[in-house]
C-alpha cells in the first residue's frame, strides 16, 4: 500500500472564490494545494470588461499569496463585440454563459441564447472556449437533462467551438458528451460522491445544497463510471462556492457547496478507495492540460495516508466535511 502520491499541479477547473474579505478567507485554501484555476465570473456585479478581469486577477493574486498558482480568468457572457473579445482573448481561458436567475449571480444571464449566436461564431473563430451552467428553468430535478438539446445545437451549429458542459450532474450529459467532438465537462466532488438523499433524505443539510441540485443514485453511478474509467474529457471542477453562514443556515438558503479546503485528499481517499490511484493525476490535472492546452506552473502536492479533521468553520464559511475526519492529508512540496 502506498501511503504517499505525488500529484503534478492540481488543477481546479471550476472555482468561486468571490471578492473583498470573502477572497482573503477562501483563496489561499485553493492557492496552497493547486496550481491552478478556473476563476468564475459571477461577481456582483459580474466581470464583464478586461479591465475587470485584470483587477480581479491581480486581487486573487494577492488574496492567494502563492506564486505557484494561476488563475485562469473569465469573462460573464454578453454580447461581446469581436474588437472586445480579441482585446480580452489573451487575459482569459474562456467566457461563462449563465442562463438568466439560474444559480447564484446570474441575474443578468441569458434567457435566448440564440439571440447570441454571432458572440458563439466570433468565439469559435478566436478560439476561446464557452463554459455554461447548463439548466433550463423547469422542474428542478430536470433542469440540466432539459438543457441537453441546448448544449446539442450549440455543439453542432460551432463544431470548432470548445464547449464545457459544467458541474455535470446527469447520466444524460455523460452520455452526450461522446455524442460531440467538442463537448467536455467538470465534474465536482459533491456529484461524484453525493446524491439527493445526502442533502434532504434525512434532516436537511443547506451546506449540500447547490446547483445544479444533487441527483439520483444512478446520476452519480454514471459520473462515477466515467470518473473511473478515466474519460479523457472529463476534468475535476470543484464548483467550491462559498457563502457565508447567514446565509445557508437560514430560510432562502444560498447555493454553493465550499469544498476547496477538502477536495484533494477527499478525491484522493475516492480513487484509493476504488482501487484507481493512477486516475487521481489524469482526473485532477493531465485532461484539464489537454483540453484547454495550458501549461500550469511546475508544483507537485503530495496527498499522504495520514488523517485530519476538517474545521467547523472557515472564516465565517462551514466547508464540506466540517467536524469530519478524513484519512488524507495534501501538502504542497
Ligand atoms: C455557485 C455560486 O454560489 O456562485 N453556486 C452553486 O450552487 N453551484 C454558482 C454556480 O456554479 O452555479
Ligand atoms: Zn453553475
Ligand atoms: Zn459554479
Amino acid at each position: 500500500m502506498n501511503n504517499t502520491w505525488l500529484i503534478d499541479s492540481p488543477l481546479d477547473m471550476h472555482l468561486h472564490l468571490r471578492q473583498g474579505h470573502m477572497l482573503d478567507v477562501v483563496a489561499p485554501w485553493s492557492a496552497k494545494c493547486f496550481a491552478g484555476a478556473v476563476i468564475m465570473p459571477n461577481l456582483v456585479p459580474p466581470v464583464t470588461s478586461v479591465e475587470m478581469v485584470v483587477k480581479y486577477r491581480e486581487e486573487i493574486l494577492r488574496s492567494g499569496n502563492d506564486d505557484r498558482f494561476t488563475p485562469y480568468m473569465t469573462l460573464f457572457f454578453r454580447d461581446y463585440s469581436e474588437a472586445e473579445l480579441i482585446a480580452a482573448r489573451k487575459h482569459i481561458i474562456g467566457i461563462k454563459l449563465y442562463p438568466d436567475g439560474v444559480t447564484t449571480n446570474s441575474e443578468s444571464g441569458i434567457t435566448d441564447w440564440r439571440a447570441y449566436d454571432h458572440v458563439l461564431s466570433i468565439m469559435e473563430e478566436l478560439s476561446i472556449p464557452l463554459l455554461v451552467h447548463g439548466e433550463t428553468h423547469g422542474f428542478v430535478m430536470d433542469r440540466e437533462r432539459e438543457f441537453m438539446d441546448t448544449y446539442q445545437d450549440m455543439a453542432q451549429r460551432h463544431p470548432r467551438l470548445k464547449i464545457i458542459m459544467e458541474h455535470i450532474t446527469t447520466r444524460e450529459a455523460v452520455a452526450l458528451l461522446d455524442r460531440h467532438v467538442n463537448l467536455f465537462a467538470t465534474v465536482t466532488l459533491h456529484h461524484l460522491l453525493l446524491t439527493l438523499d445526502d442533502m434532504a433524505g434525512g434532516k436537511l443539510d443547506p451546506h449540500l445544497f447547490c446547483k445544479p441540485i444533487l441527483k439520483y443514485p444512478h446520476d452519480r453511478e454514471a459520473l462515477q463510471n466515467a470518473v473511473l474509467s478515466g474519460h479523457s474529457k472529463i476534468m475535476f471542477g470543484s464548483d467550491s462556492a462559498p457563502h457565508p453562514i447567514h446565509q445557508k443556515e437560514c430560510c432562502g438558503c444560498a447555493a454553493g457547496v465550499f469544498s476547496a479546503p477538502t477536495a484533494l485528499p477527499v478525491l484522493a481517499d475516492f480513487f484509493d478507495r476504488r482501487g484507481k490511484p493512477e486516475l487521481l493525476q489524469k482526473f485532477v490535472s493531465d485532461h484539464a492540460r489537454k483540453i484547454y492546452g495550458i501549461n500550469p506552473p511546475a508544483k507537485r502536492v503530495s496527498l499522504t495516508r495520514q488523517s485530519w479533521r476538517v474545521p467547523d468553520k472557515i472564516g465565517e464559511v462551514v466547508p464540506y466535511m466540517a467536524g469530519k475526519e478524513i484519512p488524507w492529508t495534501a501538502r504542497p512540496e
